[in-house]
């Protein structure tokens, strides 16, 4: 009990500022009590994470390193592959890659169901091919442009969550690579499957979409909520 009172008296807790101007974030940021208590009892979050990693995490900005072949099948290896998975259907997300999830491994996943390409309206489907496509997993994908025009389209992050942004893509590529269990995998991806494949590279390259966007389309998704 004292301890936890010791404890207690050591972490101060500062709310992050809001005013604008104000760089919440810079300079030394403290936990409130109980997310410090929590952490103290539970210990610090394993990779693979349960939630994305958000901008401003060194691993989203590092070069992710190649998976080597004696990983391939292995325990490790699958595990990612289930966190992805789960991460990309919980989220609900369009692909996921291992940084993002804290493994700064070569490998992602991504999926587009038929209820989720339902969501877009009918001219962006149009527009950008937006087709439904199944589960995919690839470690240590290589990237080849099919068809290198470049179609600007709206893109989000789960790294960045609540902002999108207009980012010009590839219209056409081929992916190829491995499973989790080394099984080769070869894909042609064209419209919005290439714009998810070319987002997830970037990731195992520690490029985040807002790098490539045309910045005056940045958008908080909630500005009109928050206008309310
Ligand atoms: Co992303």
């Amino acid at each position: 009990m004292a301890a936890a009172l010791r404890l207690l008296e050591r972490v101060r807790y500062r709310p992050p500022g809001r005013g604008c101007g104000d760089a919440a974030g810079w300079g030394q940021r403290e936990r409130s009590y109980w997310r410090a208590l929590r952490r103290r009892v539970l210990g610090p979050p394993v990779p693979p994470f349960a939630s994305p990693c958000q901008v401003g995490a060194p691993v989203l900005r590092a070069t992710a390193a190649t998976v080597g072949p004696e990983r391939l099948g292995g325990p490790e290896l699958r595990e990612l592959a289930a966190a992805l998975a789960a991460g990309l259907r919980r989220g609900p997300c369009l692909g996921l890659s291992a940084p993002q999830l804290g493994v700064p491994l070569r490998v992602f996943a991504t999926e587009l169901t038929p209820a989720r390409c339902e969501q877009y309206p009918p001219p962006l489907r149009r527009a950008h091919r937006i087709e439904p496509f199944q589960l995919r997993l690839l470690v240590n994908p290589v990237l080849r442009v099919l068809d290198s025009r470049l179609v600007t389209g709206p893109e989000g992050c789960a790294s960045l969550h609540g902002f999108s942004a207009y980012v010009p893509r590839h219209w056409a590529v081929h992916v190829s690579g491995v499973d989790e269990c080394g099984k080769p995998v070869s894909w042609e991806a064209t419209g919005w499957a290439a714009r998810i494949v070319q987002h997830e590279i970037d990731h195992l390259d520690g490029i985040l979409y807002i790098d490539r966007m045309d910045p005056r389309t940045f958008t908080n998704v909630s500005w009109m909520e928050l206008m309310d």
